[in-house]
């Protein structure tokens, strides 16, 4: 009897937890109330705040009903048997992840249980709020005064509770983050990089009228750059047929649409004398959303992108996507990037190098990235972690990888810069991968058909070719923008292979070199045939360059990578000490003599 009322409460329970809602676009823009700062913490390696001692959920004992043993509990008399106190415990700096901020955390991976106390009062009682979270690395589970929200999974997207209801004068939060890298997780168990857990960006409350513009995406037509496309999602008791009114001062336009019952209005707007967004000219205009008790402003860059054969076509002009590879590691302090400088000090390195396109790897960064890019004109590639191998047969696995792109798309689907969605990076090929990476690319051109998709592909030989690449990978018919790694000269020989190398390129696509590189520590000096000093990685990228000149078809690149990086699997003491250090800049800003290889081949290919 007794199991049958456990799994019932555990039933319940799951229902009473909240699947996840989409965001809302433009937080970043939205009044809010910040939750940075402080926040009290308790590392917990055996989840304890989580099971009893039988290792049982705690969902089934006579619990609040929250699931989790750290509540919050305060003693109310001498006998009371409470052994924690969130409140006596140290603190940790939100965003920001653990690793960077505590020596014992450094290669800390499991939970940490985080407490946030705060007051608020509405400024209308009538409004609805949410509480956003910029991302959380891996799992999270939520409570809220006591009450479970909900969990998400997944480290590098956005996600929101309501918590109108629950909200009091006097308030308390309660975050589990555990990064525990898993088998079925996206990425999986194996990658090349740091895994910084913990609330690597802002918390915060939104506070929205309680029928409030939820939703919006707003582009200039691919097909016809005389038209602005969009739709706009109200949400709220008061949603359905209600006028909302969009405005582009600097372009003359207010217009008025209705909504629909279920709150939506899809529109077109015939404009001239655009000034298109692009590099060189990255124009963004303000754009105002009104509703009846709702007003938001965005800026907006207008422009159009596709291919066109081997072309990539921005605003109807061939363009080469003169890239760099980065990873979301601040250069300012270590650790996950969080801060709008982090952010700009990375994207002016890329400048300096003469770049007008970024390869965000391996998974979406931080909104500071895309606004920033937005602003001073450089393309954008964002990347899905799906990366190595990753479980291809698992159905949640899948279904944890279309959530993040899902959640990526309805934070930057408004941004000019972003211009390709990359599904994978390096990832084995099977039919049980193919068929994942088709059903994601199918959902993503209907979650957002206005961008392109690409993917670092597998590359093949030809046996009856020596020393041939060709691209003969399966997914090739699925992407708009043929891209792959290599690493001929590093990986695979040295680098008076470049030489001998025979690049057959049979489609008819945009080729795009997502990564390649060689290790060099900083200062290192010697012979160009001496792994890694300055001298060979600068001769890598010399006869890398030459090699994939080569390829007609070559439409852009993003060299791996900007700067050195923490990753656990480079141990070489002395050179690597923890870092990848592939980077054309040091972990310290230093600029290493390859640096000048790549930049002086895209000063002269204007
Ligand atoms: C791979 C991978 C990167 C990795 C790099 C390297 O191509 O995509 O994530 O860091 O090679 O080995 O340095």
């Amino acid at each position: 009897m007794k199991k049958t009322i456990t799994l019932i409460l555990i039933c319940l329970f799951a229902i009473k937890v909240k699947a996840q809602e989409q965001i809302m676009v433009n937080a970043y823009n939205r009044q809010a109330t910040s939750l940075n700062g402080y926040w009290k913490y308790i590392v917990d390696p055996y989840e304890n705040g989580f099971y009893n001692y039988r290792y049982e959920p705690f969902e089934n004992q006579d619990n609040p009903g929250n699931g989790a043993y750290f509540t919050n509990a305060k003693r109310t008399n001498k006998s009371d048997l409470i052994e924690y106190d969130f409140d006596k415990m140290d603190s940790l700096k939100v965003p920001g992840d653990w690793n960077s901020q505590k020596e014992n955390l450094f290669y800390y991976e499991g939970t940490i249980w985080y407490k946030k106390s705060f007051n608020y009062t509405k400024s209308n009682d009538n409004n609805r709020v949410f509480l956003y979270f910029g991302a959380s690395n891996y799992e999270t589970d939520i409570y809220f005064n006591g009450t479970k929200l909900g969990k998400h999974i997944g480290g590098f997207t956005p996600f929101q509770f309501e918590v109108t209801k629950l909200l009091k004068d006097q308030n308390f939060l309660i975050v589990k983050v555990d990064n525990e890298r898993k088998k079925d997780g996206v990425p999986t168990l194996n990658t090349d990089w740091w895994n910084y857990g913990g609330l690597t960006r802002e918390v915060k409350l939104v506070e929205t009228s309680s029928t409030y513009i939820a939703d919006y995406h707003i582009y200039l037509s691919n097909q016809d750059n005389r038209i602005i496309k969009g739709a706009i999602i109200l949400d709220g008791k008061d949603k359905s047929n209600q006028e909302i009114t969009i405005a582009i001062p600097e372009l003359g336009v207010e217009k008025e649409f209705k909504t629909d019952n279920n709150g939506k209005s899809e529109f077109e707007i015939n404009v001239k004398d655009i000034q298109f967004w692009s590099p060189t000219s990255p124009k963004l205009y303000d754009v105002i959303l009104s509703s009846g008790s709702d007003k938001i402003t965005d800026q907006i860059g207008f422009r159009t992108i596709r291919t066109q054969g081997a072309d990539i076509l921005l605003n109807g002009e061939s363009i080469f996507l003169k890239g760099i590879s980065i990873h979301e590691e601040s250069p300012i302090n270590g650790g996950r990037c969080n801060s709008k400088e982090d952010a700009q000090k990375l994207l002016e390195y890329a400048q300096s190098l003469g770049c007008n396109f970024v390869r965000l790897a391996h998974y979406p960064h931080n909104e500071h990235m895309v606004r920033l890019a937005d602003q001073m004109g450089i393309l954008v590639w964002e990347e899905n972690p799906v990366y190595w191998t990753i479980s291809w047969e698992n159905e949640e696995t899948y279904s944890n990888a279309q959530h993040q792109i899902s959640e990526i798309i309805d934070r930057d689907k408004n941004r000019a810069s972003v211009i390709i969605w990359s599904m994978a990076n390096e990832t084995p090929i099977s039919d049980a991968r193919n068929n994942f990476l088709t059903k994601l690319t199918t959902f993503t051109r209907a979650k957002d058909p206005t961008r392109l998709i690409s993917a670092a592909l597998e590359l093949h030989s030809y046996e009856d070719i020596p020393n041939s690449r060709t691209i003969q990978d399966p997914f090739v018919d699925k992407v708009d923008i043929l891209s792959f790694n290599q690493y001929i000269g590093w990986y695979d020989g040295g680098i008076e292979k470049c030489k001998k190398i025979k690049w057959i390129v049979k489609q008819n696509k945009p080729v795009f070199v997502s990564e390649f590189g060689a290790g060099a520590k900083y200062g290192l000096h010697g012979e160009k045939d001496e792994r890694w000093t300055e001298e060979y990685q600068e001769y890598l990228y010399e006869e890398t360059l030459k090699m994939l000149d080569q390829i007609d078809q070559l439409r852009g690149m993003s060299p791996w990578i900007l700067v050195d990086f923490k990753s656990p699997r480079r141990v070489l003491a002395e050179i690597q000490d923890n870092y990848n250090r592939k980077g054309l800049i040091s972990e310290n800003g230093e600029k290493k003599k390859a640096f000048y290889v790549l930049k002086n081949y895209y000063d002269s290919n204007n």
